[in-house]
């Protein structure tokens, strides 16, 4: 089993958290490569997908929604699980799935989950017109990411895979 994981990041933050999913599931035996959605290859020679976006204003960012719509009919063939990286401070915010408008492409692809995980605001990442939209909304700045979940879910996929698609570890 090979599982592709396509991630959008514009500062890098969503990058790591595909890197540490695809790392739990090496560990449960499972091959995963990590690619940019702008250079990710098609789905056919996986045989599962985890698909995740950086949010901005609202929604993912294009290249990941582009090619998501660009692979749809292969991605329904098979399991994918969805994710988002947003929403940051303590309480994280926006909370829950309010962080993000994904319209109907969860349910297009048939995903087996949606999670939304914190991301990572550091101003000195941003550019001059980021930096002023996060000073007007007073964001909260620092690295959110919640390695444990990231972990946890990634444990989940690694499960469901086995279980339900006959996928058996080899460790
Ligand atoms: C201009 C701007 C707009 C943002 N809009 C949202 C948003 O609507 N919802 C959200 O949850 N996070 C939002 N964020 C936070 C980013 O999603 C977060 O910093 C994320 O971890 C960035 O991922 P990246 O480093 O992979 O690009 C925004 C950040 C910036 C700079």
């Amino acid at each position: 089993m090979r599982v592709l994981v396509v991630v959008a990041s514009k500062h890098g933050s969503t990058v790591g958290i595909g890197e540490a999913i695809a790392d739990v599931l090496r560990s449960r035996g499972i091959e995963a490569g990590v690619f940019r959605a702008g250079a990710a290859p098609p789905p056919a020679r996986f045989g599962a997908v985890v698909l995740g976006s950086a949010v901005y204003t609202g929604h993912w960012m294009p290249e990941a929604t582009d090619w998501a719509e660009l692979h749809a009919d292969a991605l329904r063939a098979r399991p994918v699980w969805m994710f988002s990286s947003g929403p940051v401070g303590d309480p994280p915010l926006p909370a829950g799935d309010a962080a993000v408008d994904l319209g109907d492409l969860p349910g297009r692809l048939r995903a087996l989950d949606h999670r939304v995980f914190p991301g990572r605001l550091e101003r000195h990442r941003l550019g001059f017109v980021e930096r002023a939209l996060m000073t007007a909304v007073h964001a909260a700045e620092g690295d959110f990411r919640d390695w444990p979940a990231v972990d946890a879910w990634a444990q989940g996929i690694a499960d469901e895979l086995a279980r339900v698609h006959g996928y058996a570890e080899e460790t």
